[in-house]
């Protein structure tokens, strides 16, 4: 079948390898998140972290400079072309693969940590379902995730084309702030949606991010959950 998700980010990509243009810096909640759990390890070069929806690699960079064994997927070639260059410029490294993260290519109880940062949530309900079991099997007991999800509680929620109860096209659709403009698929998650993903794990933390546009009488609020699992 057509992934026209990995068209899209393939396309998205493809223009942003040309014009060079880097995503330079991991997310701060990302860094926090690493900090407070994995700066003190004796030996950080033993701490294998992966990396989910890698773009053009800033948060694998980030990592594998603080020297951490870093690992990412993507399933845009042209992502993960950009990610071995940003790798490169910075004069690190990191194991990269082209990849769709409904199946991960590595063993059970593999990584010490699992982060993402805005990549699930370009996903269907079902497919992000299976992500969430594969982080599951290759997590080793006690390891982490974290990761950023969209919530319902956005001004986005709802517009777009349906695709399934949570999830939409916005291939074709222009909205107040523009975040998701163009997406083939954006995932909306609920508070009950994350509690029961995380099911399998043995501790859930969550903590809601909202910032909101005010001009006039008209409110966007733009809400992400910031997900801390462990197995
Ligand atoms: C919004 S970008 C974020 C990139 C990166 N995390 C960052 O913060 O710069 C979303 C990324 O997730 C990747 N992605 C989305 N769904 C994926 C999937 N099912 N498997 C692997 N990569 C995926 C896209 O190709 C894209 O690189």
């Amino acid at each position: 079948m057509k992934n026209v998700n990995k068209e899209k980010w393939d396309e998205i990509y493809k223009i942003k390898k040309q014009k060079g243009s880097f995503n330079k810096y991991p997310t701060e909640h990302i860094v926090v998140f690493i900090a407070k759990n994995y700066y003190k390890a004796s030996d950080r070069s033993a701490i294998k972290i992966l990396e989910i929806g890698c773009g053009s690699g800033c948060t694998l960079t980030y990592l594998a400079k603080e020297g951490f064994d870093a690992y990412g997927v993507d399933h845009s070639e042209y992502a993960i072309e950009m990610s071995k260059e940003f790798l490169l410029i910075n004069q690190c490294s990191a194991q990269v693969s082209v990849q769709c993260a409904t199946v991960l290519p590595y063993a059970d109880n593999f990584f010490h940590a699992c982060v993402e940062s805005n990549s699930i949530h370009c996903n269907t309900t079902e497919d992000i379902r299976l992500m969430m079991i594969e982080i599951h099997r290759v997590l080793r007991p006690g390891g982490k995730f974290f990761g950023i999800f969209v919530s319902d509680r956005s001004d986005e929620f709802g517009k777009g084309r349906m695709i399934d109860v949570s999830t939409f096209d916005f291939s074709n659709t222009t909205t107040f702030r523009g975040q998701f403009d163009g997406f083939p698929v954006i995932h909306f998650f609920s508070r009950d949606e994350i509690l029961d993903l995380a099911g399998c794990f043995s501790s859930c933390k969550l903590e809601l991010d909202i910032t909101t546009i005010e001009t006039g009488s008209h409110r966007s609020p733009l809400g992400y959950w910031l997900v801390e699992l462990r197995k």
